[in-house]
């Protein structure tokens, strides 16, 4: 199972937002790892549940950012935080519910999506912030 890592072609131009999506990378991997581990469906709540606040809150600070520019695909953009803050919600409930387990799948979901956000979607605020 590969990690995530951030690279170059990650930066958005924002020193502060760059460091947040490297602290989104490290709780995926950190998931991803204590997964493999096979901890505990209470470590791995914990660790989800760290994951989707930090989500929540990288995303409301970037969605402040768009507030405050001229940036246009603000609607739609936001629209893509919400779709996902509902999936990581709803793979959490159930987890919580024991329902089903973090697998291989989630860590892969999470790691392409959000590669794929922001190569992709953050990367089109880059020139308005
Ligand atoms: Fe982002
Ligand atoms: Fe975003």
């Amino acid at each position: 199972m590969n990690m995530m890592e951030w690279t170059q072609a990650m930066s958005v131009g924002s020193i502060t937002i760059d460091n947040q999506h490297k602290q989104l990378i490290a709780l995926i991997n950190k998931l991803g790892e204590a997964m493999q581990q096979g901890r505990g469906n209470d470590v791995m709540n914990e660790v989800l549940s760290e994951l989707t606040d930090y989500t929540i809150k990288h995303f409301r600070y970037e969605e402040s950012i768009f507030s405050a520019s001229r940036y246009p695909h603000s609607e739609l953009h936001k629209q893509k935080h919400t779709v996902l803050v509902d999936q990581v919600k709803s793979i959490r409930a159930k987890m919580e519910s024991g329902q089903s387990a973090v697998s291989t799948s989630t860590f892969n979901f999470l790691k392409d999506w959000v590669s794929e956000h922001i190569i992709k979607t953050d990367m089109t605020y880059s020139s308005y912030i």
